[in-house]
This record gives structure tokens, C-alpha cells and sequence, in this order.
């Protein structure tokens, strides 16, 4: 049985931080932020904002878009590596503040990668009749383990959280609504390139650690670029095969933001026109795990992507881990 997407929905703080601002904390400029990465400016979650609040509150929206209830909901999957805790999961803490029930809930850590998983994994539990509504979550509350007086790193993240409902197919015609094809792939051997080192078990958090900032995000950036466009535009492939389309019957590509230059080498190497790449990385900068379903909601309420498009998502980050899904809406 195959799975659609019922509804969607996104959060976004609302404190903004420029590309001005961040010049003011380190030695960089609006102008280079944007040439090298097409961000100008990112939201920050205040202190009293947490993780799974944003990550409840985007859910929420879906839930409503879909015209599910809360109580109707059997699975809930939170795509995070910035949890509110190490333990428990934060889908834990949405399953509280959605008011749904029993139901499973469990996060997944696939960096930008994140919400594709989450939906490979909603779409399995849906082909296998062991869920009927499933809730995806993909949030990030980045800002809180950067490290802000790194410039490689510091001007690249933003907070927020996108969600979707999925639910089996109702209409199994040719046009139908449907994920119809997804393809999920790690590459381990890229770990370190990018890592919060310590903090975990393998390194607990100590004073002189807190010094180097060793808890806070680390990147090699040339590392992750070098492999970006190579290996997103290998998993767009896959999953048009999976799904059986052509690149031309693409309506959207709807990417993970991590830099407009990736995108842009994406797009040209699948031979997707610049008109049908949908952005904000300018306004919200990356959000990791949050970035796809936060920019497909932004352009399904602005009716831009429309019932019947079909929109290839993909997304690269951590691990690494990448991977893709094409959906028809
Ligand atoms: N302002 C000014 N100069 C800077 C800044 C800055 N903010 N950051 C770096 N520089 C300097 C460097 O020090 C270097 O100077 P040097 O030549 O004197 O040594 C120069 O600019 C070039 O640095 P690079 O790191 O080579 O810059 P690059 O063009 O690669 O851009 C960036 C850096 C934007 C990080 C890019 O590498 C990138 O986007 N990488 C991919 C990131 C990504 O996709 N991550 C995965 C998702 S994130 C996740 O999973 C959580």
C-alpha cells in the first residue's frame, strides 16, 4: 500500500538575526555570508522557546491542514539532532503537548537528512499496515550548539520545525496523491568532517571542554560540499526511478537549505530549471532536519506548490547521511 501526505505544516521563531548582526560577533560581512551562501538572515529561538515546543507547534498546524485529530494519531516521529534532552526522545514531549495518546513516538538523528528518513520510515509503517496516521517532525534548535565565535559555522544555522501528516493513499488512480518513490543512503567514513564532538558518552562534557568549545558544532565545510552535489544528485536519481518519473515530470525540487550553491549545481545536474527550485534560505538560513518540510509547507500555503504537483525533496548532512523522496501532493 502505498502512502500520502494528509497535511503540512512549519513553526518559525520569531527573533530575526542578520547577517549585520552576526558581523558584529565575528570577523565576516554580510556580503561574504551571502555570496558564499545566499543566507542574509536566520530566526533564533528565544531562551523560553524549546525544541519540542516549535516541533508541537508545527505538528499541530499539519494535524489541522490534514483534518486529523490528535487523538487519531498512532505514530509520531521527530527528525532532531538538537533534542530538548539526551534522554528521553524528544517525540516523547510532542506526544505530551499534541495530546495524542499511547501512541509510539521516537526521534530519529539523520542531520539534514532528517525529515527524508523520518518519511521513508512514515511511508514503511504505512506500507505495512502498521500505522495509519503518522505525524513527521523535522526541527532543529541550532542556534544552542553553535559555537558563536566560529565563522565557519556560525553564520550558516537558523531554528524551526516543519511537520506533515502521512496517511495511507485514498485514491490509487495514475494522478493520485502518493509518496512514490524515497532512497536513503550513510557514508560513516565522513563522520568526523562534520561532529559536535563531546557531550555524548564518548566524550563527556568537563570544564576544559567547555573551554574549547568542544560541545558545539563542528564542520569541515570543503569536506561536505565536495560530496554534496555529487551524492544529491545520485539519490534524485534513485528516487525517480523508485517513483518511475522522468526529471521533466518534476514540479518542484524541494531541497534541504544548506547553501544556494549546492542547490543551484543540484538543479543544473539534474537538469531542473532554475524556476522550479524553491528557496528561503535567505530568510531562514539551514535548519538541518527542518529545512524541507518548513519550505514545502511555506509553499503549499502560498499555493504555489499545488494537489497534483509532484515535488522531489532531498537532503545531505551529518553522518553523512543523505537522501531523497519524490512525492506527488
Ligand atoms: N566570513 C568571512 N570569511 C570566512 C568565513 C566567514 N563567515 N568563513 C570562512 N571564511 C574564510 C576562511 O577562513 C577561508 O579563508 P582563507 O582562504 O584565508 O583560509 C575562506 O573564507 C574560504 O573558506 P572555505 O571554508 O573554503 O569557504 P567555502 O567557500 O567552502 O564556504 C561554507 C564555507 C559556506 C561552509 C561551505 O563550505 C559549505 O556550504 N559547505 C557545506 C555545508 C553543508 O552542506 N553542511 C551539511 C549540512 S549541516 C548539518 O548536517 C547539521
Amino acid at each position: 500500500m502505498r502512502s500520502q501526505i494528509l497535511g503540512t505544516g512549519h513553526y518559525l521563531p520569531a527573533p530575526v538575526r542578520t547577517n549585520d548582526d552576526i558581523a558584529k560577533m565575528v570577523d565576516t560581512s554580510d556580503e561574504w555570508i551571502r555570496e558564499r551562501t545566499g543566507i542574509r538572515e536566520r530566526r533564533i529561538a528565544p531562551p523560553e522557546v524549546q525544541n519540542s515546543d516549535m516541533a508541537a507547534a508545527a505538528a499541530k498546524s499539519a494535524l489541522e491542514a490534514a483534518g486529523v485529530a490528535p487523538s487519531e494519531v498512532d505514530l509520531i516521529i521527530v527528525a532532531t539532532v538538537t533534542g530538548d534532552h539526551l534522554m528521553p526522545a524528544t517525540a516523547v514531549l510532542v506526544q505530551q503537548k499534541l495530546g495524542a495518546p499511547n501512541c509510539p513516538a521516537f526521534d530519529i538523528s539523520a542531520a539534514c537528512a532528517g525529515f527524508v528518513y523520518a518519511l521513508t520510515i512514515a511511508d514503511s509503517f504505512i506500507a505495512t499496515k502498521r500505522a495509519r496516521r503518522v505525524v513527521v517532525v523535522g526541527v532543529e534548535l541550532l542556534s544552542r550548539i553553535v559555537n558563536w565565535q566560529d565563522r565557519g559555522t556560525c553564520i550558516l544555522f537558523g531554528d524551526g520545525a516543519g511537520a506533515v501528516v502521512v496517511g495511507p493513499q485514498e485514491d490509487s488512480s495514475e494522478s493520485a496523491s502518493a509518496v512514490l518513490g524515497t532512497s536513503i543512503h550513510t557514508d560513516g567514513s565522513l563522520a568526523p568532517s562534520l561532529i559536535i564532538p563531546a557531550g555524548g558518552t564518548a566524550k563527556p562534557v568537563t570544564s576544559e571542554i567547555l573551554a574549547l568549545a568542544e560541545n558545539k558544532v563542528f564542520m569541515r565545510g570543503q569536506d561536505i560540499f565536495k560530496v554534496a552535489v555529487k551524492n544529491l544528485t545520485s539519490t534524485c536519481k534513485e528516487a525517480l526511478t523508485n517513483g518511475a518519473l522522468d526529471v521533466e515530470q518534476v514540479d518542484w525540487l524541494c531541497s534541504h537549505q544548506a547553501n544556494l550553491r549546492i542547490l543551484d549545481q543540484v538543479a543544473a545536474r539534474l537538469g531542473i530549471a532554475p524556476e522550479k527550485v524553491l528557496t528561503n534560505i535567505e530568510r531562514v538560513g539551514n535548519t538541518s532536519s527542518a529545512s524541507i518540510p518548513i519550505l514545502l509547507d511555506e509553499n503549499v500555503r502560498a499555493g504555489k506548490i499545488k494537489k497534483g504537483h509532484t515535488v522531489l525533496m532531498c537532503g545531505l548532512g551529518a553522518g553523512i547521511s543523505w537522501g531523497s523522496a519524490l512525492i506527488r501532493l
